[in-house]
């Protein structure tokens, strides 16, 4: 159980090596971003906990992790608002240095006289609820010096018609970013969030509407860099924030530019 601290917020390498032998849990973590934040984590020699609803998409992004002689990956079948699933997700964990929550998709988009209560309260739920219930169980659970990182994306700073019941609640996450990090400072826990541009994911391909490889070409030509960015640049920047031991109560833009074109 962690507790408020009067020693201050331990000192460790903040590159990425200083990961290893670490535990990460990240709830989302069988497709896209967070997939790709796992790869590089057990790369690093990072325990990694993957936490999603669909049993069978777990088990294959586990397999497709894992390596013979790497560090372990689990699979924990929890839903990111289901308090009671993720804290057996913890469980399972044991001991958990790091926290990345990806969990989301487009629930609450759509036309602003269409969308109904129930879709906007599903949205809330799944990104609101879920962030307050990851941060209270990495309250209980993480030792001084562990980190949380939310998830945010670009939309929040330039929406387009259509996204308003899906990115208030996104909006809410930046918020939380800030308050959890100063709720969280004196367990010497740090939290942070990635707010993200356009990324080539299984979410792009369905609800994104780019569903074949040339319409992600094309998407991604007049981007500044000319293309969409990769799963594994999206999961890099949350193993940053995870590994650099003075960053907290920051949201961090990672889109390739887009937000400037
Ligand atoms: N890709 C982009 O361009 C982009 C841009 C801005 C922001 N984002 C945000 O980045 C995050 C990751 O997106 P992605 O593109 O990697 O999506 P993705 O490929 O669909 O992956 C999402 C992952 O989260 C899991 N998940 C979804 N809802 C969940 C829930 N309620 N509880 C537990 N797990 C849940 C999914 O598995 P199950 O469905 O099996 O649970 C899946 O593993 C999302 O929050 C998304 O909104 C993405």
């Amino acid at each position: 159980m962690n507790h408020v601290s009067d020693a201050p917020a331990p000192v460790r390498s903040p590159l990425p090596g200083g990961l290893a032998g670490s535990t990460a849990l990240v709830i989302g973590g069988s497709s896209g971003i967070g997939l790709g934040a796992a790869r590089l984590l057990h790369d690093l020699g990072v325990r990694v906990v993957l936490a999603g609803r669909d049993k069978a998409r777990l088990d294959a992004a586990v397999e497709s992790v894992a390596t013979e002689g790497g560090a372990e990956v689990l699979g924990a079948v929890a839903d990111a608002a289901d308090e009671d699933a993720v804290r057996a997700a913890f469980d399972l964990a044991g001991p958990v240095e790091h926290v990345l929550l990806t969990a989301g998709g487009y629930t609450g988009a759509g036309p602003l006289t269409e969308i109904t209560s129930e879709a906007v309260h599903e949205a809330y739920d799944q990104r609101v609820w879920a962030a307050l219930v990851a941060a209270r169980l990495a309250a209980e659970r993480l030792p001084a010096g562990g980190s949380l990182t939310l998830t945010s994306g670009t939309l929040v700073l330039r929406p387009m018609p259509g996204a308003a019941g899906a990115m208030a609640p996104v909006g809410g996450v930046e918020a939380l970013t800030r308050a959890l990090a100063v709720e969280l400072a004196p367990r010497r826990l740090r939290v942070n969030a990635v707010r993200y541009g356009m990324f080539d994911t299984p979410l792009l391909r369905s609800v994104g509407g780019l569903p074949t490889d040339e319409a992600v070409r094309d998407a991604g030509a007049g981007f500044p860099l000319g293309r969409v960015g990769t799963a594994e640049e999206a999961g890099a920047a949350p193993v940053f924030l995870m590994a650099n031991t003075y960053i907290t109560g920051q949201v961090v833009t990672v889109d390739g530019g887009q937000i400037l074109a």
